[in-house]
């Protein structure tokens, strides 16, 4: 007979460890980095400056600030070999050429074997500030088109749009493309960044972190939700049809991507910053089409949000990444350019005291079984 314990299915409402890096606070749909609220975040900084918050526990100052902020912009440029991997790959999807782009870094990295916390970090922000270039290339290689190099002069997400679209974004654009890199970049103790922690309690190297981080995050139930959505708003093709389409998943018990939350049980405090953004873009372009069908979908799922299933995230990032011209399959690896930073001080916080993260397993299998020799079996 099984042992009797107390199962924690999912680990969920397991408190693994403290933390100081970000709360999620589900109830009432907050989210705080190192005590600072999102909304005054995503409102007042930029992506660079709340990286280093994230790092250092404080705000920089302007000196602090130009001199991350040129370690970011002199990190950007791929060794070849990387770019002849990610040729080599090209039509796998981008998450996996993300992952296994990230991991052939590791062999043009110095001391790619040391952990400690000095190295840890500057491998980390070169990976932050490496890792756009490795999604746009790969596009661009994909599409037939140049690969274009990275942009001194740009901001981290201005020089990741210039070099994904050709492009160099208008200022709502970029300042846009910088609000979804805060909103998305850490997240408590959500799957990929415990899987990057799971990594780094084995005093892994950083690399090997953020690879374990990467490939958690491509599941549809975590980061592949915002592909979902825009494939939905596709599917509906017109405000009309959107009762009808939520009845028939209703019929079906189907999930509706972009609600519900492992954590939340109010509406995901980082939406409201890209349904906005999905708003204006839509304005901007003059074709409210998608807004409007998001919008519907959003209202009739009002009777889901009092079982405590409300809109998250990936519900509105999805349409401003269409509106933004980027092809669906981008969208996870777009969440993973801004998480990566966030797995690097999840990883920095685990090594800081670290203990080798190892839970348990009830066994409900057999017992007692004998070996019997291949030659005897039926
Ligand atoms: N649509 C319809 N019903 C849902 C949904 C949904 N999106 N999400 C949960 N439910 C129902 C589910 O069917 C179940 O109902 P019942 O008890 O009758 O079987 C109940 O709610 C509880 O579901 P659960 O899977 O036990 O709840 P969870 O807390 O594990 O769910 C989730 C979290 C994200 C896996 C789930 O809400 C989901 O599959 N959502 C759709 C995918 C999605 O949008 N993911 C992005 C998450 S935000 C990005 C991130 O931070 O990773």
């Amino acid at each position: 007979m099984a042992e009797e314990v107390e199962l924690k299915r999912g680990l969920r409402d397991v408190y693994l460890d403290n933390t100081t890096a970000s709360n999620v606070i589900g109830d009432v749909g907050k989210l705080i980095y190192r005590g600072y609220d999102i909304h005054d975040l995503a409102e007042n900084s930029t992506f660079e400056e709340t990286v280093f918050l994230l790092i250092h526990d404080r705000l920089p100052t302007q000196k602090e600030l130009d001199s991350f902020d040129n370690q970011l912009r002199n990190n950007r440029e791929l060794p070849i070999p990387v770019l002849d991997v990610i040729n080599n790959i090209q039509s796998a999807h981008p998450m996996d050429v993300l992952r296994t782009a990230v991991s052939a870094l590791s062999g043009f990295t110095e001391d790619a074997e040391d952990s400690s916390y000095e190295a840890a970090l500057r491998k980390g922000i070169e990976l932050t500030a490496k890792s756009p270039s490795i999604v746009a290339a790969h596009h661009r290689i994909r599409s037939g088109n140049d690969v274009i190099p990275p942009n001194p002069s740009l901001n981290h997400s201005g020089n990741f749009l210039n070099m994904l679209l050709g492009a160099e974004p208008d200022e709502d654009t970029n300042r846009l493309m910088d609000k979804d890199f805060i909103v998305h970049l850490d997240h408590g103790s959500n799957a990929s960044s415990f899987a990057g922690r799971v990594t780094a309690s084995t005093l892994a190297d950083v690399h090997a972190c953020v690879v374990s981080g990467i490939a958690t995050l491509k599941g549809p139930l975590h980061g592949g939700a915002a592909e979902g959505v825009m494939k939905m708003a596709l599917e509906i093709g017109d405000e009309s049809n959107v009762e009808a389409y939520l009845n028939q998943k209703r019929e079906k018990r189907e999930r509706i991507m972009g609600f519900g939350h492992a954590v939340y049980r109010a509406e995901d405090p980082r939406a409201r910053h890209l349904r906005e953004g999905s708003r204006l873009l839509a304005e901007k372009a003059g074709d409210p089409k998608w807004f409007k069908i998001l919008s519907k979908v959003e209202e009739k799922m009002a009777p889901y949000a009092e079982r405590g299933i409300c809109v998250n995230v990936d519900f509105w990032s999805g349409s401003v990444y269409y509106l933004l011209g980027i092809p669906e399959d981008l969208f996870i690896s777009i969440f993973a350019l801004a998480r990566i930073p966030g797995y690097v001080v999840q990883v920095l916080e685990q090594q800081s005291r670290n203990i080798l993260i190892r839970p348990l397993m009830r066994y409900t299998g057999a017992m007692d079984m004998k070996y019997i020799p291949i030659s005897e079996r039926s």
